[in-house]
């Protein structure tokens, strides 16, 4: 397992281009298992979770060809109508071929994703989703196995207790572009990464209003063909680059990012005193001092986003006060605070809130990442602190930041990657 050497205190300056998001690329990969023709997605960050989603299209049976960053998936041919959990456990979002694999063969077994570091991940309301079009849904053995001789259109709300889920809305929506007549549906989640597969679905032939909006209404039935699609920038490592400006106290031009997508994060970075300019795909943050203290609370988009928070934990631990974290998403996706303790920040948890006193500085040291967004925050930490971070089990950080430790070089920082075979 490889590991981090941070050397801190190094102000990063300089200009970075953010890689297309994961989290659109993901579901794009499955909806091609939509249609029997070719489709291609382009720019695709080269990523362990990317990886593992073609990794799983292969195990299905879909052809898929790899031209550094341009990828072609057929799924044509006999197909296999399994997601199995060996696949699935190392990647939730695995999940999305349910939907496709469902409405194109009227039958499919999807393992259960099981534990995670970030707190319960159920899948009721996937579930819900692909019943309301008219599928038989056991659960059984770990895995989801659905049924259905031909799918409907239906009406189905999605917000669960702790609001829409993007996941939940992304398979619906899949599936019913396949499900005879209209679907509804209701408390849909409006995060950039639904508007982005509607946009691929609706190149392929779909019909879908709404997409972006709490309801969404698709007219389905209709055959899919192939498409071509550039997926959205990635609001999540903009955002990351962001911080990483804002904790070393120094100035970074963003590129090829998207700062609408980031209104929340904007205003909570100008909030703490960073200076932020803004164009259409450029966001520029800068600051020479310590930020003020602030409230955050996550929420769905487009709120402050929960995959952002660790990270402004981070930033929050060297404010000139004491801040709150409020995680509503998932509740206890906290464990980051705990290691950044470690570095000298002084983080209580209480529920689902960090309450964060601000402290000089941070000190170098050992620490252990827990998942993808908290490791991000320990290399934040660690390019602000003094001395030495030594941050274990970064293949988390690999799942979702391409080369990070390169493009944090580039703009002055000092990681190193230390290769265990
Ligand atoms: C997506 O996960 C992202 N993953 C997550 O990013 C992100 O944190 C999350 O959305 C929220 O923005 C991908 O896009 C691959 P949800 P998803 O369904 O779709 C509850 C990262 O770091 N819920 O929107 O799985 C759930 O427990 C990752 O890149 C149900 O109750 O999240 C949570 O409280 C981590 N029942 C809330 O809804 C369900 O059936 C939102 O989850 C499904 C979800």
């Amino acid at each position: 397992m490889d590991r981090f050497l941070i050397r801190g205190g190094t102000p990063l300056k300089g200009t970075v281009t953010t890689a297309r998001a994961k989290n659109a690329v993901l579901p794009l990969l499955a909806a091609c298992l939509l249609t029997e023709d070719t489709c291609i997605i382009e720019d695709v960050p080269l990523l362990e979770d990317v990886s593992t989603m073609l990794k799983l299209l292969k195990t299905i049976g879909a052809r898929v060809e790899q031209n550094n960053r341009t990828v072609k998936i057929t799924a044509r041919g006999k197909l296999n109508r399994e997601a199995p959990y060996d696949i699935v456990r190392r990647m939730r979002a695995s999940y999305y071929v349910l939907g496709p694999l469902l409405a194109r063969f009227g039958n499919c077994r999807v393992s259960l994703p099981g534990g995670c570091a970030i707190g319960p991940r159920p899948v009721d309301l996937h579930i819900k989703g692909i019943t309301a079009l008219g599928a038989r849904v056991t659960v059984a053995r770990g895995y989801i196995h659905a049924r259905a001789k031909s799918l409907h259109g239906g009406t189905v709300m999605l917000e669960g207790y702790k609001g829409p889920s993007v996941g939940a809305t992304i398979n619906t929506m899949m599936a019913a572009t396949l499900a005879r007549g209209e679907t509804v549906i209701e408390g849909a989640a409006c995060e950039p990464e639904v508007v982005d597969t509607a946009r691929f679905l609706s190149a392929m032939g779909a019909s879908i209003k709404g997409a972006g909006t709490p309801e969404i209404h698709i007219s389905g039935g209709k055959e899919l063909a192939g498409a071509r699609h550039l997926p959205i920038p990635d609001r999540i490592e903009a955002g990351t680059f962001a911080v990483a400006a804002a904790i070393t106290r120094g100035e970074v031009e963003i590129t090829n990012c998207c700062p609408e997508h980031l209104t929340a994060v904007i205003t909570k970075l100008r909030e703490l005193g960073a200076e932020v300019e803004t164009s259409a795909d450029r966001l520029c943050v800068r600051t020479n001092s310590r930020p003020g203290p602030i409230n955050i609370s996550t929420a769905p988009y487009p709120g402050f986003p929960t995959d952002l928070q660790a990270q402004f934990t981070a930033l929050l631990a060297l404010a000139r006060g004491t801040s709150t974290v409020t995680e509503n998403i998932f509740e206890s996706r906290f464990l980051h605070a705990l290691e950044l303790n470690r570095m000298g920040a002084s983080i209580d948890i209480n529920g689902n809130m960090a309450i964060i006193h601000g402290v000089e500085r941070l000190t170098g040291a050992q620490v252990m990442a827990s998942d993808l967004r908290a490791s991000a925050a320990l290399v934040l930490a660690g390019l602000a602190a003094r001395g030495q971070t030594e941050i274990l089990r970064i293949y988390h950080l690999d799942r979702g930041y391409e080369q990070l430790e390169k493009k944090v070089n580039q703009l002055g920082g000092k990681i190193k990657r230390i290769h265990v075979s």
